[in-house]
């Protein structure tokens, strides 16, 4: 069965929009795992946007799943790991200026600085998924480098305007995890992932894992809000 990880960002990304407490992606996380859900994600950004590391060193004590911190593999953030032993470090690019992660890591032109860092992590006990894009070369760069896994990113196959570019996206995503099936890496995708384009990545059986964020958390904000705001008219009236 494919296992979910609920990346939980953007509940922090609504509370840092007002600077107060709530909501408080702690208890999002709870939530996330009474539903059901293998995992909690959450990505610590160098400009700390949404999540905080006050909550990173909250969520490693109370997650009973399986906590998969998303990073760039950086000096600050590496420490960070090292003392807080999330259960996986997901190595991501990140750029200030993007939105949200824009690509996958270019594991071929940073293949010496990956190793280091992979080596690290490992030492310390950390399992190391790299995210990239579907594309051979990166993932046979990925076993190079001594990953444990590879999260191929779905945000092409997410974007495409038509059904033929899906296919031919998802075409991509297959080569991809032939690829790493063969070089026996464990398979997570995720990025853009949604009710609507999910299931065609869901069927692919060697694919462990997915992991899915703003969709979720974007319904969560629609599915409550009736009742949200059926608990606010009951306390004014
Ligand atoms: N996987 C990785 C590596 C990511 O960087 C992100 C976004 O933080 C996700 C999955 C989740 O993407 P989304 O929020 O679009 O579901």
């Amino acid at each position: 069965m494919t296992r979910l990880g609920v990346n939980i960002d953007h509940v922090a990304t609504l509370r840092q929009a007002r600077g107060v407490q709530y909501p408080d992606p702690i208890a999002a996380a709870i939530l996330v795992e009474l539903a059901g859900a293998d995992g909690i994600v959450c990505h610590l950004r160098e400009d700390r946007r949404h999540i905080q590391d006050r909550d990173l060193y909250l969520l490693r004590k109370i997650v009973q799943t399986q906590l998969n911190l998303e990073m760039a593999a950086t000096e600050e953030m590496i420490r960070i790991a090292l003392n807080t032993k999330p259960d996986i470090v997901t190595l991501v690019p990140e750029r200030r200026e993007e939105l949200t992660t824009e690509g996958g890591l270019d594991v071929l032109k940073n293949h010496r600085s990956l190793k280091k860092a992979i080596q690290r992590l490992q030492r310390g006990g950390i399992s190391v998924s790299l995210f990239v894009d579907p594309d051979k070369d990166q993932i046979k760069a990925a076993e190079e480098v001594g990953a444990n896994a590879v999260e191929i990113h779905t945000g092409h196959y997410c974007d495409a305007q038509t059904h033929s570019l899906q296919d031919e996206e998802l075409k991509r995503i297959l080569d991809a995890v032939a690829e790493a099936s063969h070089r026996n890496l464990r398979i997570a995708a995720g990025h853009g992932l949604n009710y609507v384009n999910v299931k065609r990545i869901a069927e692919i059986k060697e694919v462990e894992e997915l992991n899915i964020g703003h969709s979720i958390i974007a319904r969560a904000v629609l599915v409550g809000l009736d009742r949200a705001v059926r608990e606010m008219l009951a306390l004014i009236r």
